[in-house]
């Protein structure tokens, strides 16, 4: 049987939400996402393991543990997304559905940040919402996860 339990990863400087360029990425901290979409997972039937990492390595090793016992990833790269080639052969590598989530709308900001790795890999992605775009991946998961 799937477990049920969503995996919710964070990127570099995601940390400082909440104080970051607030003009581009809200006053909602960090806990405060994990808090909700936690919340809203639970509504789902799903427990939620959240992790925030500036490190490469650490997103990369969260995405292998979850292979044993998550049903989906939810994930915000940050500036990885548009970088980072082995976070999108991980999420590749572990086969579980993911939905990529960018706070901004970042088809509308510098051209470095329209093209992003994970991008290829997810099977959805939502950008420009705010904290809403957290909301939204867990439900399309937990329409995609049956159970
Ligand atoms: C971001 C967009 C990225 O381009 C940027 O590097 C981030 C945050 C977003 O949530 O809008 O750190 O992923």
């Amino acid at each position: 049987m799937t477990e049920r339990r969503l995996l919710l990863l964070n990127g570099p400087n995601l940390n400082l939400l909440g104080t970051r360029e607030p003009e581009i990425y809200g006053s909602t901290t960090l806990a405060q996402v994990e808090e909700s979409t936690r919340e809203l997972a639970a509504e789902f039937g799903f427990d939620l393991r959240a992790l925030q990492s500036n490190a490469e390595g650490a997103l990369i090793d969260a995405i292998h543990a979850a292979r044993v016992d998550c049903a989906g990833i939810i994930i915000n790269p940050a500036a990885y997304s548009h970088t980072s080639v082995a976070i999108a052969d991980a999420l590749s590598a572990v086969a579980l559905p993911v939905a990529e989530v960018h706070l901004s709308n970042v088809a509308r900001r510098e051209a470095f940040r329209h093209h992003s790795y994970v991008s290829a890999v997810a099977d959805v992605v939502i950008a420009g919402a705010g904290p809403l775009g957290y909301a939204f991946a867990v439900r399309y998961l937990a329409d995609r996860i049956v159970s």
